[in-house]
């Protein structure tokens, strides 16, 4: 199998030091450019996965247990993380377990596998809404809630990471949850009904990084329509609309691809003729990374009580000044977006996405410990909401897509 590399990185504009706990090559170094012969030596290997992983990437050179690597653009955080996460994985050989043969693949997928991906609306290369159709029909779940889905380790996956197995976890199934999402309307714009025979999802592609190769994803990525995976039958998850009130105004907050709940909550909302205001804010790093904005326009046209504001973070304009929800909340944009005061009297908050925009706290004996960083649980907290907390149900209201803890 191989050991992962431990490498540090040390990016200096456009070149990035990579320093690894052993020699790639001896004392000589090997410079590789794209195009020149890759792949029958480690720094020449290193070097095509590298060109591979990014195309930005435009020189390698490998000294002894140095790694420099230069971009046509300066490194940011997350193409150092992908290229880390190609050097560590280098000496990860997978050849050496015996891999199933395609048939055996396929009596893998036979076996475990209960639904199909009946359609897949690409909006951009990294970011999807899909239908999964389920081969049994599924009971009735709440909007907001979540269930699970799996691929082989078996299946291929679309970037040059390598995960690091278990003996026979290359037979398992690596699992994930998601949130149910909803497209909301219809062609003609009407509001869809709480139950279709499809399950909709909105998933984004995730890039390997230093420490995390991720599982499911660049799996989930390689699939076309028609193509079998694995949904869990159990829709579950407290992040639903218990104990909304129809006049309560209610706020949804989310990052990336956490506005997926948040949209199925949102039709039921209106398909129930919801009487309270309701404000839904996304926060994204680029304007495409906004699937949905389509039909939350058909809805901001046809429903005056709803409002759908969305900001970006990494886009030209945001430099030197980004903004994050924590941001519109402290600066009152969010009262003045949702028409009426954050009265926690009469105002659910939704959150959903990024753990540190939720900025969960411990509960502690001495009362809630919130995480250094501000997040939007301790500005709720400091104007009297109350945060759920295992069964007992306040106003403000969270799905953590990862931990940070
Ligand atoms: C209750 C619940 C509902 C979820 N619903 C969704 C959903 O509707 N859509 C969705 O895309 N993901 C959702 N997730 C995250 C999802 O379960 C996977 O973690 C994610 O798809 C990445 O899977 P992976 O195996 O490729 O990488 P993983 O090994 O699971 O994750 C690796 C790292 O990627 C980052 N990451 C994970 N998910 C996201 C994300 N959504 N956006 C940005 N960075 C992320 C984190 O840093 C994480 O540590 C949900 C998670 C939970 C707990
Ligand atoms: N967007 C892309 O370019 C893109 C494209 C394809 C795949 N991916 C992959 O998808 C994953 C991440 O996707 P994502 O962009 O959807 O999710 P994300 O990293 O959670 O970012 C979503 C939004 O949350 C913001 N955010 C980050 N920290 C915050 C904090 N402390 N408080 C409030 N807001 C905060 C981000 O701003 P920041 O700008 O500060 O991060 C961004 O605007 C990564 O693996 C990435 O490689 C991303």
């Amino acid at each position: 199998m191989g050991q992962l590399i431990k490498v540090e990185a040390t990016p200096l504009g456009r070149v990035a030091l990579f320093s690894t706990d052993r020699s790639i090559t001896g004392q000589d170094g090997v410079s590789v450019i794209p195009g020149d012969r890759q792949g029958d030596d480690p720094p020449h290997d290193l070097a095509g996965r590298l060109f591979g992983a990014d195309q930005q990437i435009d020189h390698v050179h490998v000294l002894s247990n140095t790694v420099a690597v230069r971009r046509k653009q300066s490194w940011d955080e997350e193409a150092v993380g992908r290229a880390a996460g190609v050097i560590a994985n280098l000496f990860i050989h997978y050849g050496e377990t015996e891999a199933p043969e395609t048939d055996e693949f396929e009596r893998l997928r036979t076996e475990n596998y209960n639904a199909t991906l009946s359609h897949i609306r690409a909006h951009n290369d990294d970011l999807w809404v899909i239908q999964v159709t389920p081969d049994q029909p599924i009971d009735p779940f709440q909007p907001g809630q979540y269930t699970t889905l799996a691929l082989g380790y078996w299946e291929p996956r679309a970037d040059e990471a390598h995960d690091v197995l278990k003996p026979d976890q290359d037979q398992k199934m690596a699992r994930r949850s998601y949130s149910v999402s909803s497209s909301m309307i219809d062609e003609s714009g009407a509001l869809l009904p709480p139950h279709t025979p499809d399950v909709e999802f909105y998933i984004v592609k995730v890039k390997p990084g230093q420490e995390e190769i991720p599982a499911l994803t660049p799996r989930l990525f390689m699939k076309k329509e028609g193509d079998r995976l694995y949904m869990g039958h159990k829709f579950t998850g407290h992040y639903t609309l218990e104990g909304v009130e129809p006049t309560d105004n209610i706020v949804f907050l989310s990052t990336g691809t956490g506005e997926a709940p948040q949209n199925a909550m949102i039709a039921e909302l209106l398909r129930r003729d919801h009487q309270g205001r309701i404000l839904d804010v996304v926060c994204v790093r680029y304007k495409s990374d906004l699937a949905y904005t389509r039909q939350h326009a058909v809805l901001v046209d046809r429903y005056p009580k709803y409002r759908y504001v969305t900001i970006t973070t990494r886009e030209p304009e945001n430099e030197g000044e980004k903004v994050y929800i924590q941001d519109l909340i402290s600066s009152g944009r969010i009262e003045e977006e949702l028409g009426a005061p954050l009265d926690p009297e009469r105002t659910h908050v939704f959150l959903c996405g990024n753990p540190a925009m939720i900025g969960l706290p411990k509960w502690t004996e001495d009362g809630l410990e919130f995480p250094e960083t501000l997040g939007v649980c301790q500005q709720l907290h400091e104007l009297g909401f109350v945060i759920d907390h295992r069964k007992e149900r306040g106003n403000v209201h969270y799905e953590e897509y990862w931990t940070d803890r």
